[in-house]
């Protein structure tokens, strides 16, 4: 499109779960290889150690950079954990802040799935800059992240410094981490399948003004196909993680009587993910255990700071 070669570094769980994705990008005129490929050294070093690879954004971030590094008019672009992809995604949170004022109220809790945490920050934020500036109708707004239980990054990471992939060629941030080399289960929402979190959001939950909390996979295809159901819209996989805490959310206040005003965001369709939807129909999608075990051996690679 617009004339630019594009090579995608897709990661393998997900080429293999989404399809359709790979055939968007294709016909758009993406080059698309399932990572970990056999192009790069950080894809040739983890096929090495585990033919199998299932891949993960940190890995499938090593390859793009590497490939990147190498070629002087080749740029590498990333979707989410930066501060400046939370900036562009704010407009999330501006446009629902009209819609609230056009209807005459204010959220009390806002639910956002949170992989790297651009959408999340993209809808929390508009609303956290009024709790700073002492708005009244934000005083006890809530902003909950809501993460995959296989991929706690936010709920049972550490904060500390970490790269931003597996090989270690990104600088490094302060965020929440699973460790850079974490290989989480394959989930169906790709998307939260991160070892790290946005600095941003990473350190709003550090100091209290933001919540995280985890919902396993088949509870958020229940909470899909609830939504779908009321609503008519079939919910991206990842988008379900915060249907479910919506959900019940509205179910704690049906116990208290409490009357609440929750915003979520709906951060995609689920229209190439109906194989994930087939699974869970036929009973075969699982939950994980908590990695707990993956979790410590990687958090044992952080970098060394100070
Ligand atoms: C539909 C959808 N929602 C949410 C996310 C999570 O990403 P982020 O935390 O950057 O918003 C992704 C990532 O791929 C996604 O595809």
């Amino acid at each position: 499109m617009f004339g630019l070669p594009v090579r995608v570094f897709m990661v393998k769980v997900s080429y293999e779960q989404k399809p359709f994705r790979r055939s968007m990008m294709q016909t758009w005129g993406a080059e698309v290889f399932a990572s970990p490929t056999n192009l790069t050294n950080a894809g040739r070093a983890a096929l090495a150690a585990d033919p199998d690879n299932q891949g993960s954004l940190g890995l499938a971030i090593s390859e793009a950079v590497e490939e990147a590094a190498a070629d002087p008019g080749t740029c590498y672009t990333l979707g989410s954990v930066l501060n400046h992809v939370l900036l562009h995604q704010s407009v999330i949170g501006l446009e629902a802040k009209k819609q609230f004022d056009k209807i005459g109220l204010y959220p009390d809790v806002i639910f956002g799935p949170c992989g790297g945490g651009s959408s999340f920050g993209g809808i929390a934020f508009p609303f956290l800059a009024d709790k700073a500036a002492g708005d009244k109708r934000a005083a006890n707004l809530r902003c909950v992240a809501v993460e995959p239980t296989s991929c706690p990054t936010l709920t049972k990471g550490h904060y500390a410094y970490d790269y931003g992939d597996v090989s270690g060629y990104t600088p490094i941030m302060k965020m929440y981490t699973l460790g850079h080399d974490f290989m989480p289960p394959g989930i169906h929402a790709g998307g939260l399948r991160y070892h790290g979190d946005s600095p941003l959001v990473s350190q709003l939950l550090h100091e209290g003004q933001v919540e995280a909390l985890a919902v396993p996979q088949v509870a958020t295809f229940e909470a899909g196909v609830q939504f779908a159901r009321a609503e008519g819209i079939i919910p991206a996989p990842e988008s379900c993680h915060a249907i479910r805490a919506a959900i019940d959310e509205a179910l704690k206040c049906k116990v208290t009587g409490e009357a609440k005003t929750i915003l979520f965001s709906l951060t995609g369709h689920g229209h190439f993910d109906m194989a994930s939807y087939d699974k869970f129909f036929s009973g075969q999608l699982e939950d994980y255990d908590y990695p707990a075990e993956a979790i410590a051996e990687s958090l044992k690679h952080l970098p060394k700071v100070g």
